[in-house]
């Protein structure tokens, strides 16, 4: 059996990756400081698993804990998420996020060097900006980030691909995720977002719940269908499984080249306002929602090309957008009943 180091692994898509990685047969090693997160999702991950898995406290910024993880564990691969990842605070505090960012990563990287290793990053669909056309394809340009949170995306792909080029037992995919959204179908994990949810859907089942007064829908002037923006919703399920397929390529000597990347979308824009409707229409709740002003960097529209992730992954997108929103209802339903 592989084990796989799950960085982050308490998070929202470390904890559903982690649940994947399981049930696909892998051993899951997670670490997670929880810096940004409580022990919800480790413990539903427990709970969905039915068995507890190896927990490591700790920060990856720490060299020397990331040098022990990797003596007391036989690590095959590593999926690495624990990043900080608030687009606003990025901007007021970016040394917080280039020195956590960054050097997490390079720690990790610094391990792969030594024992030779699989490298699967998080990466992001913020690395396109606002692209010249949609869909967009893995060799669409990458645009200057908008934010530090953003160019620590785009640094930490340059650092992959530099390292698999001068590492030659270093291997590594870069999977670019659009709008991860939703919950498992147990309601056990999900998004637990600390304070003001900066993400349209945690807001949307905030305010459903009663727990935030109204969402604003930021923006009725963009050049639209309805004048809201548009995005690739892909459901946290999907796209954990395309973690699983990702790592099975790495470790069953797949890979094409040394260092490959993959969009994780749909393929199906979505615009804002389709989003809130769908919601309402699928769970029988009203969205107590207003029309605002647009938010600061917002892009009018993006979605995926995923073509690559089907043909060379062999992974798809399932569920449909009811199911997925539906999941996240239940999830915030689910919080409430454990007084979150
Ligand atoms: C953001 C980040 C992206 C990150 C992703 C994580 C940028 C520019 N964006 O994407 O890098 O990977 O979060 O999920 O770096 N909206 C509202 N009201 C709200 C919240 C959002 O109308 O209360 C709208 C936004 O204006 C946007 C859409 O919903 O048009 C999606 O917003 P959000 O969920 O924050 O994701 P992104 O900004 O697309």
């Amino acid at each position: 059996m592989k084990t796989v180091l799950v960085s982050g692994g308490a998070g929202f898509i470390g904890s559903h990756v982690t649940v994947e990685l399981t049930q696909a047969g892998y051993n899951v090693v997670i670490a997670d400081d929880f810096s940004n997160c409580d022990e919800t999702n480790y413990n539903g991950v427990c709970k969905i698993l039915g068995k507890e898995l190896p927990l490591v406290k700790m920060d990856f910024c720490d060299a020397e804990k990331v040098d022990g993880l990797f003596k007391e564990f036989k690590i095959d691969a590593v999926i690495h998420f624990a990043a900080f990842k608030a687009v606003g605070e990025s901007v007021s505090e970016p040394l917080k996020y280039y020195r956590n960012n960054l050097l997490s990563f390079m720690n990790i990287l610094e391990q792969a060097r030594k024992h030779g290793g699989n490298v699967l990053f998080s990466s992001s669909a913020t690395v396109y900006g606002q692209p010249d056309k949609c869909p967009v394809t893995e060799n669409t340009p990458r645009k200057p980030a908008e934010s530090p949170y953003g160019n620590t995306k785009v640094m930490c792909e340059d650092i992959l691909r530099d390292s698999i080029k001068a590492y030659p037992g270093v291997r590594g995919i870069a999977l670019r995720y659009f709008n991860p959204i939703g919950a498992h179908p147990s309601a056990l994990i999900g998004e637990l977002p600390r304070g003001v949810p900066n993400n349209l859907v945690p807001f949307i089942t905030q305010t459903a719940i009663g727990k935030r007064e109204k969402l604003s829908v930021f923006g009725n002037d963009y050049p639209t269908e309805d004048g809201t923006c548009k995005r690739d919703f892909i459901d946290i399920v999907d796209l954990a499984k395309a973690h699983v397929c990702a790592v099975a390529r790495m470790l069953e000597g797949r890979m094409e080249e040394r260092y490959e990347i993959f969009n994780v979308g749909t393929g199906t824009p979505l615009s804002v306002m389709e989003l809130v409707n769908t919601f309402e229409k699928v769970n029988g709740v009203k969205v107590n929602w207003e029309f605002a002003p647009r938010r600061a960097g917002d892009i009018t529209a993006i979605w995926a090309d995923p073509t690559l992730a089907n043909e060379k992954l062999g992974w798809k997108a399932t569920r449909t957008t009811a199911e997925t929103l539906a999941s996240a209802w239940a999830w915030e339903k689910h919080l409430k009943e454990i007084g979150k």
